[in-house]
C-alpha cells in the first residue's frame, strides 16, 4: 500500500497542474454526483453504518445524510457567489486599478476522517475542498470496517478519479501517507492524533485544519425547566451511543438541581430507550473493543445513579448517570466519547464558570438557564469552539455557523461558506495600468522629503474622524 499513495498523488498533481478542477460546471457535475451517492446508497450507509457501531437508522439517515445533503445544497446554492473574485476598498494611488481577491483552490489536499459519523465527517469537507476547486484525497476511518469498504469501493465511482481518490490505511500507512506533501490537510480525530498530522504537516509548511475532541462543560443552573433540560442533555449525551466530539460531556449544577435532575434525567432515559435500553433499536454500540474497554474503566469513576450496565459480547454500554465525581476522577481526566454521564456539583454559576476555565478549552460550552442573564454570562466568560444555550448539539445543524475549536480542541472552521473558505487561498490581486508614470515617479529615487509628504497623502489609511487628505492630494490625483 505503501506505493499507491505516490501513483495516486502524481496522478492527482498533474490533474490539478492541468486546470481541470478549476471551472465551476466541473465542481457542480462532481457534487451532484456526491448527491447521487447519497441517494442511491442511503440503504448501504445505513447498514454500514449499523453494522459497525449499532447505529440507529434514524440517526444514520438524519447525521449522515441530511446534514451531509444540507451542506451539499447550500453550497450547489451558492457556489457561483463564493466563487466571484471579490472587488476591494483602494487607496487614492490604485483608484484606477482593479483590487480583488480571487478564491484560489490549494491543490492537492488530504481528508482524513473519522470513525462516529463516518459518511457525514468524510463528506462535509470533502463537499468544501470539491467546491473550492481541490484534488482530494480522502482517508476513512480504518475502526470502521463496513463504512471504510462502502467509501473506498463505492464512492469512487461516483467521483472523477483524475482528481479524486479514497485511500485506505492503518496507522502505519498513514504515518507513511503524512510524509507525502499536500497542500492543505484536513483531520477530524482525537487531539492526541491531531498533535502528529500537525508535525508531520509543519515539514512541509502545510496548513492544516484540525477538529478535535474535548470535554464539552454543560452548566445547568438552578432555575430551568428541569425535565426539558433533562431530555434535552440525554439526546446529546447518548445520540450515536455517546460517540460525538459535540457531546455534552459532564453536567455542572448545584447539589440542589443535582437532585431535581435525576429522576428527570431517569425518566428522560426510559422515555426515549424503554426500561431495557440494550433492547432498544435506537440505542447504539461502542465502535470497539478498545474503546469499549476504555470506557468501562471510566464507570469506576463515582456512583452509576442511572444504568452501570454492560455487555461486551455487543460492546453494550448502558446510558448511565455517575454522581458523586471528584475532578481528580479518571473520568474528568479524558474525553468521555461514550454514554456516560457524569455530575460535578458546583456551589454556584461562578464555581461553575472557574471549573470550566480551568481546563483545556472545549469543542463546545453548553449553558441552560431560564433566565437569560446566566446563559450570557456563561458565553461571556468562558471560551470554546462553539456554544449553544438552553439545548445540546443543535448548533451544529445550521451550515450558517462556522463550526470548530479553539486551542486544544482543534483549529480552523467548517460547515457551509466556512468549509468552501478553508479549502480556498485568498489571493490577494492587483492589477495595473501602465500609463501615468508621472504618478509612479513619486515613489522612485531618488527620494526626498517632499515626495515622501505626497506618497504619505495618497496612500495613508487615515483614523475615522481625524482631518481630512492633505492639500496635496488632490495634485496626486490631478498629475
Ligand atoms: C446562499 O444563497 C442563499 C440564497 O441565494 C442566500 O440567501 C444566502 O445568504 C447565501 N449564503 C451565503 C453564505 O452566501
Ligand atoms: C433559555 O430558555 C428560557 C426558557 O424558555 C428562556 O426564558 C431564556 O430566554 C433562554 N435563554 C436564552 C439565552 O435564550
Amino acid at each position: 500500500l505503501g506505493r499507491i499513495p505516490v501513483a495516486v498523488l502524481g496522478r492527482l498533481r498533474a490533474t490539478w497542474l492541468s486546470g481541470k478542477t478549476r471551472p465551476m460546471e466541473y465542481r457542480v457535475a462532481q457534487l451532484e454526483a456526491l448527491g447521487r451517492f447519497l441517494d442511491e446508497k442511503k440503504q448501504d450507509i445505513l447498514e454500514a453504518t449499523a453494522s459497525d457501531m449499532g447505529k440507529p437508522p434514524f440517526e444514520a439517515e438524519f447525521t449522515e445524510i441530511l446534514l451531509c445533503k444540507n451542506e451539499l445544497h447550500e453550497t450547489l446554492n451558492n457556489l457561483s457567489h463564493w466563487m466571484k473574485d471579490k472587488h476591494v476598498d483602494k487607496n487614492l494611488v490604485t483608484q484606477l486599478d482593479s483590487a480583488f481577491i480571487r478564491k484560489d483552490p490549494y491543490g492537492v489536499v488530504l481528508i482524513i476522517a473519522p470513525w462516529n459519523y463516518p459518511i457525514y465527517l468524510l463528506l462535509v469537507p470533502l463537499i468544501g475542498a470539491i467546491a473550492a476547486g481541490n484534488c482530494v484525497i480522502v482517508k476513512p476511518s480504518e475502526m470502521t470496517k463496513n463504512s471504510e469498504r462502502l467509501v473506498a469501493e463505492v464512492l469512487p465511482s461516483y467521483l472523477d478519479n483524475d482528481c479524486f481518490a479514497v485511500v485506505t490505511a492503518g496507522v502505519q500507512e498513514t504515518t507513511m501517507l503524512l510524509e507525502n506533501k499536500f497542500d492543505y490537510i484536513f483531520f477530524t480525530g482525537s487531539s492526541s492524533v491531531g498533535r502528529i498530522v500537525m508535525a508531520a504537516a509543519a515539514k512541509h509548511l502545510t496548513p492544516v485544519t484540525l477538529e478535535l475532541g474535548g470535554k464539552n462543560p454543560c452548566y445547568v443552573s438552578d432555575t430551568c425547566d428541569v425535565q426539558n433540560v433533562a431530555q434535552r442533555v440525554a439526546w446529546g449525551r447518548f445520540y450515536n451511543a455517546g460517540q460525538t466530539c459535540i457531546a455534552p460531556d459532564y453536567v455542572l449544577c448545584s447539589v440542589e438541581m443535582q437532585k431535581k435532575l435525576l429522576p428527570a434525567l431517569d425518566k428522560a432515559i426510559t422515555d426515549f430507550y424503554g426500561p431495557k435500553p440494550q433492547e432498544s433499536p435506537d440505542f447504539g454500540r461502542i465502535v470497539g473493543d478498545k474503546h469499549f474497554q476504555r470506557v468501562q474503566t471510566l464507570l469506576r469513576s463515582g456512583r452509576a445513579v442511572i444504568g452501570g450496565q454492560t455487555d461486551e459480547k455487543e460492546r453494550y454500554i448502558a446510558p448511565t448517570v455517575l454522581v458523586d465525581v471528584q475532578p481528580s476522577d479518571p473520568i474528568m481526566q479524558e474525553e468521555i466519547f461514550g454514554p456516560i454521564l457524569p455530575i460535578v456539583t458546583v456551589a454556584n454559576m461562578d464555581k461553575a464558570i472557574d471549573f470550566i476555565n480551568s481546563h483545556e478549552r472545549p469543542l463546545v460550552v453548553y449553558a441552560f438557564s431560564s433566565n437569560d442573564k446566566v446563559v450570557k454570562q456563561v458565553l461571556e466568560r468562558t471560551s470554546s469552539g462553539g456554544f449553544c444555550g438552553n439545548d445540546t448539539l443543535m448548533h451544529v445543524t445550521l451550515t450558517s455557523l462556522p463550526f470548530g475549536g479553539i486551542g486544544n480542541s482543534g483549529l480552523g472552521m467548517q460547515h457551509g461558506k466556512f468549509t468552501f473558505d478553508t479549502f480556498t487561498h485568498h489571493r490577494g490581486c492587483l492589477h495595473r495600468g501602465m500609463g501615468r508614470e508621472a504618478l509612479n515617479a513619486l515613489r522612485y529615487p531618488p527620494y526626498s522629503q517632499q515626495k515622501l509628504g505626497l506618497v504619505r497623502a495618497a496612500s495613508e489609511v487615515k483614523r475615522k474622524g481625524s482631518p481630512g487628505i492633505s492639500a496635496a492630494a488632490p495634485g496626486v490625483l490631478g498629475a
